[in-house]
């Protein structure tokens, strides 16, 4: 009742903003959660306000969390639990009915898989880089981060892999290795320019991205959505230590300016908006083992950002108080990759990591809603 209440209070508020914004010469504030007005005869001619349509007027909510309107857009974007269920289900049982070139390095193979579908096949330059590539993939689940491919792993060689023993010998994989597979993802396009305010890494006066920067205004729908994902990638790449992303682009910048102009490593985007982080190999192990090298990157970065998903900063707030992230990783992987006891988990040392990171990003968080929040 009371929430209701304060509801409708809100949302004569907001009409008289817009009103106000209206009158010519009349300052308007310059806060990014505010979008420009609509249009005074939309005002007039609706009877009675339209929840729905009103909610639709803020991208950012308590000054640092996205919209839940925004949200509900970004569902169809992600991979769909379901759909992430039953490829581990059909991958699992397919047989691999051809392997060719594909999918980047010499070392990596496109499959065709018995049920007609393709995928990628990644055997790593070690099999810490194939935990990095599950383990990103477990972790992103963990957080409610969906812009994460699925991946599966297998071990090269089984009866299943019967139909390419050529194929496999030609490969010059170690004998039995375990491989990581990804579904095959069509009409992939890459060269993801990243926002202008993540641009210099959170180096000087960057802005960063933020309720208050510039960068909110006058957005479209599509480019408020790409800044969604682009807030859970730096959260994720800095918790996985994944620099093989923006990370490694910012580094380039000292000798090549124009590096973000030409796109973000290992980032594309299907044709309906959604951001694509491929090839995580990077992640955790080999991240953790190099982190004092790249979080000089990572750590500035990171805190340019203060805006969040809702529900990544409560998985992470979650994570956090029960101290619990790197088993929680653990038995979700335990539970779903059948190969997981033979691959193995992180070290104690980089599992501990993974807590640190989870307690950095939550005092992170705390700080935006201090400097930020309302
Ligand atoms: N699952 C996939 N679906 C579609 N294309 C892919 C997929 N995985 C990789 N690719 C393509 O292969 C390229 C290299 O992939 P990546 O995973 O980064 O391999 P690597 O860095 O090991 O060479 C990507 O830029 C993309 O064009
Ligand atoms: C990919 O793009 C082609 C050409 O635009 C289209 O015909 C096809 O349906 C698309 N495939 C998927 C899976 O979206
Ligand atoms: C933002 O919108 C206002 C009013 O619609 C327009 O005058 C202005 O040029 C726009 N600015 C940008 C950067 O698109
Ligand atoms: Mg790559």
């Amino acid at each position: 009742m009371g929430q209701a209440a304060g509801f409708w209070i809100l949302l004569c508020g907001c009409l008289l903003l817009a009103w106000t914004g209206l009158q010519p010469g009349s300052p308007r504030e310059d806060q990014g959660s505010r979008v420009p007005p609509k249009p005074f005869r939309t005002l007039l001619a609706v009877p009675e306000p339209d929840p729905e349509e009103e909610e639709e007027e803020a991208a950012v909510q308590d000054g640092i969390f996205w919209s839940p309107w925004l949200e509900r857009l970004l569902l169809p974007s992600g991979f769909p639990e379901a759909e992430v269920r039953a490829w581990e289900a059909a991958v699992r049982a397919a047989r691999v009915l051809s392997l060719e070139r594909g999918c980047g390095r010499s070392s990596n193979r496109l499959a065709v898989l018995s049920d007609g579908s393709r995928a990628c096949v990644r055997v790593g330059i070690n099999p810490e880089q194939i935990q990095g590539e599950a383990l990103s993939f477990y972790l992103a689940r963990l957080l409610g981060i969906t812009n994460v491919p699925p991946v599966a792993l297998a071990r090269a060689g089984s009866p299943q892999w019967a139909p390419v023993q050529d194929e496999l010998r030609r490969a010059q994989w170690p004998a039995g290795a375990i491989v990581s597979l990804t579904p095959w993802i069509h009409n992939l396009t890459g060269g993801v320019v990243p926002p202008a305010a993540l641009r210099s890494g959170g180096g000087g006066d960057a802005g960063g991205l933020h309720s208050r920067g510039a960068g909110l205004q006058n957005r479209s729908r599509a480019e408020l959505l790409e800044l969604v994902q682009w807030t859970d990638l730096i959260v994720f790449d800095y918790l996985t230590a994944n620099f093989d992303r923006l990370v490694s682009n910012l580094v380039s910048l000292q000798w090549d300016r124009r590096v973000m102009e030409r796109g973000t490593s290992n980032l594309h985007r299907r044709p309906g908006g959604g951001l694509v982080l491929l090839d995580n190999e990077a992640g955790l192990v080999h991240g953790y083992r190099l982190r004092s090298t790249w979080d000089r990157y990572n750590e500035p970065l990171l805190r340019s950002v203060c805006l969040f998903r809702h529900p990544t900063a409560a998985a992470i707030a979650e994570l956090h108080r029960r101290r619990d992230a790197p088993q929680r990783l653990r038995t979700l992987y335990m539970q779903r990759e059948p190969l997981a006891g033979e691959l193995g988990f992180l070290a104690p040392e980089h599992a501990r990591h993974l807590q640190s990171r989870i307690d950095l990003l939550h005092g992170h968080i705390a700080h935006c809603r201090a400097k930020y929040g309302r």
